[in-house]
């Protein structure tokens, strides 16, 4: 067993993962606990693909041609939220020695992204297209049960909405059928120790800030 609230803690993304492989053994634990996570009408509407070996390096050697030649877009925020995508910006190009008027290796920084940060297996996360927002909850509570899982077991993982950029090379390398909407990757893998930006706590608002108790 292990301790809920310092795997909470211990959660970061890992944006630089050793070659070493992951133990299926330990990602069929996490995905059999993960399997009781609530959902709506208990539908269980997470559809996750694997791709590992020589089929993550074709899914990567695609995608990064993909985005080489056809940078993605940022996916855009209401205004009032923009300043936390600059703060993660800062504090993680930060780690990594990049800076803000950098714009070569910032580019080569978000590249790095559909190298799925050097991660062993990348997974697609997905679910059907005629569900709701409801269902989409569900999926991220699975997801954030499943990403503790692995974190338990000390393997490290990065949530990548960026892979959803190029649904349609996903879908092919995949095979993954057109009722699926694919919302995002999941990178895994063991964390390297030595990469500054690993080692990162990002800052959260205080809980009042999103949390209200009204009395009477
Ligand atoms: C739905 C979702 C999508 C994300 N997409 C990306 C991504 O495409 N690339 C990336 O580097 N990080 C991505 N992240 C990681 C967030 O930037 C990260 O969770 C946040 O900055 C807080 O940092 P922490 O995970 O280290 O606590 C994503 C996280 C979530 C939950």
């Amino acid at each position: 067993m292990f301790d809920l609230d310092q795997t909470i803690k211990d959660r970061h993304s890992t944006r630089k993962f050793l070659s070493q492989p992951v133990p299926q053994a330990l990602l069929d634990e996490a995905l059999a606990l993960a399997q009781h996570a609530p959902s709506n009408s208990n539908i269980q509407p997470w559809r996750l693909m694997f791709a590992q070996g020589d089929r993550r390096d074709r899914l990567q050697e695609t995608l990064l041609n993909q985005a080489k030649q056809q940078p993605p877009y940022s996916f855009g925020l209401p205004e009032s939220f923009q300043h936390y995508r600059q703060e993660l910006g800062a504090q993680v190009y930060g780690a990594m020695g990049i800076a803000r008027d950098d714009k070569v290796n910032r580019q080569l920084a978000l590249l790095r992204n559909y190298e799925f940060f050097g991660a062993p297996v990348v997974g697609i996360v997905c679910m059907h297209e005629d569900l709701g927002v409801a269902d989409a909850l569900s999926v991220g509570m699975y997801l954030q049960t499943l990403v503790l899982c692995l974190t338990a077991r000390g393997i490290g993982t990065c949530v990548e909405v960026s892979l959803a950029a190029y649904p349609e090379i996903i879908r092919s390398e995949l095979n993954i059928p057109p009722e699926l909407l694919i919302i995002c990757g999941l990178a895994v893998g063991y964390s390297d120790p030595d990469f500054p930006a690993n080692s990162l706590h990002i800052s959260r608002e205080a809980v009042e800030k999103n949390v209200l108790f009204l009395d009477n």
